[in-house]
């Protein structure tokens, strides 16, 4: 059976140098669209793998481990959106790719950290309800001050970016003079104000590749660092805090069980409801449409 590998740019160093292609967000969904082997093995958090099923509906979607799940996603339900939906009819309602397939499936299109000011620009309404991350809602409303950007739930936020603090960054800014500062927009909007660049992880990559970058403080998860220290060579600061314990719940050795598995256990294998499919594969084509 044909198996093709897809790995986020958190995970571990291992993982990473067995998959076909390391990504963001964006870029993972991009290519799981064009993939035709018979069988994906989506290497991150449960979100994304959804994402792949979504776009490979007749697909064996495949995780390592059915336990790592985006901590900021999984504080969302549906039915709390479709509730706060409906105290606000004249808004469009944007949903960070980090968020389940149900609260994907109530939304009238994704984002992803790369492109979510890109989207928010581009849609008609003035009102925007933006979930689940309330700090990337406040660098959209930064960025797009035309409109009114109401995040929701209250106090929505990964806890790995939300515990960069202004002060942490200082420090290692002063430790490290000579350094850029580069993070992730799901950090507090202080943090994101003190930084030379803000942008996905790939785009912090792009960055120090085109800048041709010496050295940076980092603020976003650690596993970032190791594909821009071995394809950039850049030397890379990252506050020690900064691990996201479910992308780290993958290891090469699980990826290697599943690749030699003949039939894959059931909890690894993505399944999702056909309604909530197709709902979802609109919303994620919309995206696609909106920043072609
Ligand atoms: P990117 O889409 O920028 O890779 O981010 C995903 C993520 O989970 C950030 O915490
Ligand atoms: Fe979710 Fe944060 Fe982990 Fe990204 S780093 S997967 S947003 S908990």
């Amino acid at each position: 059976m044909e198996t093709f590998v897809l790995a986020h740019n958190y995970q571990r160093p291992d993982v990473q140098l067995m998959a076909d292609t390391v990504g963001d967000s964006l870029e993972l969904a991009l290519e799981a669209r064009e993939i035709d082997a018979d069988r994906i093995v989506m290497c991150g958090v449960d979100f994304m793998a959804e994402v792949v099923k979504t776009l490979n509906p007749d697909r064996e979607v495949v995780v390592p481990d059915h336990r790592a799940a985006c901590g900021m996603a999984m504080r969302l339900r549906a039915k709390e959106l479709r509730e706060f939906r409906r105290e606000h009819p004249d808004a469009a309602v944007v949903a960070y790719v980090n968020t389940s397939a149900e609260v994907k499936a109530e939304a009238d299109v994704m984002c992803t950290s790369a492109n979510a000011v890109e989207v928010v620009s581009s849609l008609p309404e003035d009102k925007i309800i933006f979930v689940p991350d309330g700090n990337l809602a406040a660098w959209v409303q930064k960025h797009v001050p035309d409109k009114e950007v109401i995040p929701f739930p209250e106090h929505g936020c990964c806890p790995t970016h939300h515990s960069l603090s202004p002060s942490d960054l200082r420090e290692l800014c002063s430790q490290h003079p000579d350094a850029t500062v580069v993070v992730h927009p799901e950090c507090p909007p202080e943090v994101c104000a003190m930084a030379d660049f803000v942008g996905s992880t790939s785009q912090i990559l792009q960055y120090c590749e085109k800048k041709d970058v010496s050295k940076i403080v980092m603020g976003t998860e650690e596993g970032l660092a190791f594909r821009i220290r071995r394809e950039t060579g850049t030397e890379v600061i990252v506050p020690g805090h900064m691990v996201c314990p479910d992308m780290k719940i993958n290891t090469g050795e699980k990826v290697e069980r599943v690749l030699e598995a003949r039939h894959t256990p059931e909890p690894l294998r993505v399944e999702l409801d056909p309604d909530i499919i197709s709902q979802v594969e609109e919303v994620v084509e919309e995206m696609f449409r909106l920043t072609r």
